[in-house]
């Protein structure tokens, strides 16, 4: 794959964030999030047992959610980011547990991966922002026989979005913490097109759940799926 649009602006994002946030080491969060709510939308149970298990976060920004599924639920945890500015607030924040912080491009590290994932998960990050057949593609050679992927992205009925057949990237605008924006590409299939996509990369959608806000309008999309 080419070099990644997005990196700079995710970069930048994290630049700013690690400037402002306070240095000290994070409590491990209580409960894993899929939605930009806290408490909203499933926890760590959507991906059923992991203790003992491989598991990957696909963009795992600040940590929080791969710290949780290695500190509470006993996964053997990786976290990738492009972005190395968010792998260091990853280690600032959780660099004490058994628990592996990477710097690399979901694509790429999957390309290269040695051995096999039992699970792999993506929460507002790669997924959505590569590709997704190309990305969907190299997580069905690299997860184990009957091993899970779970990603939750932007609802594309969210209004304001125009989905369409996820094959080319919409320019999109990150929101910086010092009220600059920086420049995105993102993937934004349609919520009936994630399951074909997930199927021509060879497995099977199990589930499809749509996470609303408070005022009853599409906010989340999430989807898992196995490797037969
Ligand atoms: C919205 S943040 C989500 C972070 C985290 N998953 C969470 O829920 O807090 C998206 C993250 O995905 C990362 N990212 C974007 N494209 C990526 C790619 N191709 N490979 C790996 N990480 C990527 C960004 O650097 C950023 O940290």
């Amino acid at each position: 794959m080419s070099v990644n649009p997005n990196t700079a602006a995710w970069q930048a994002h994290a630049i700013q964030r690690l400037r402002a946030e306070a240095s000290n080491p994070h409590e491990i969060p209580e409960r894993m999030e899929w939605t930009r709510t806290p408490g909203v939308g499933p926890g760590a149970e959507l991906l059923g047992a992991v203790r003992g298990r491989r598991v990957i976060e696909l963009g795992c920004g600040a940590g929080h959610n791969i710290a949780h599924l290695v500190a509470k639920q006993g996964a053997i945890g990786t976290g990738l980011d492009v972005a190395w500015g968010q792998i260091e607030r990853a280690r600032r924040n959780y660099g004490r547990l058994p628990l592996t912080f990477t710097v690399a491009e979901a694509c790429a590290s999957l390309e290269y991966a040695r051995q096999p994932f039992d699970v792999c998960y993506s929460v507002f990050g790669a997924v959505g922002l590569v590709p997704p057949l190309e990305l969907f593609a190299l997580v069905a050679e690299k997860l184990a026989d009957r091993g899970l992927l779970a990603f939750a992205v932007a609802h594309p009925d969210r209004p304001g979005c125009s989905p369409d057949d996820g094959n080319d990237p919409q320019q999109d605008w990150l929101d910086l913490p010092d009220g600059n924006r920086a420049p995105v590409l993102r993937y934004v299939p349609r919520r009936e097109t994630w399951p074909d996509l997930v199927a021509k990369a060879g497995l099977s959608t199990t589930d499809v759940l749509d996470v609303l806000d408070v005022e009853g309008r599409p906010d989340t999309l999430i989807i898992t799926a196995v490797k037969t």
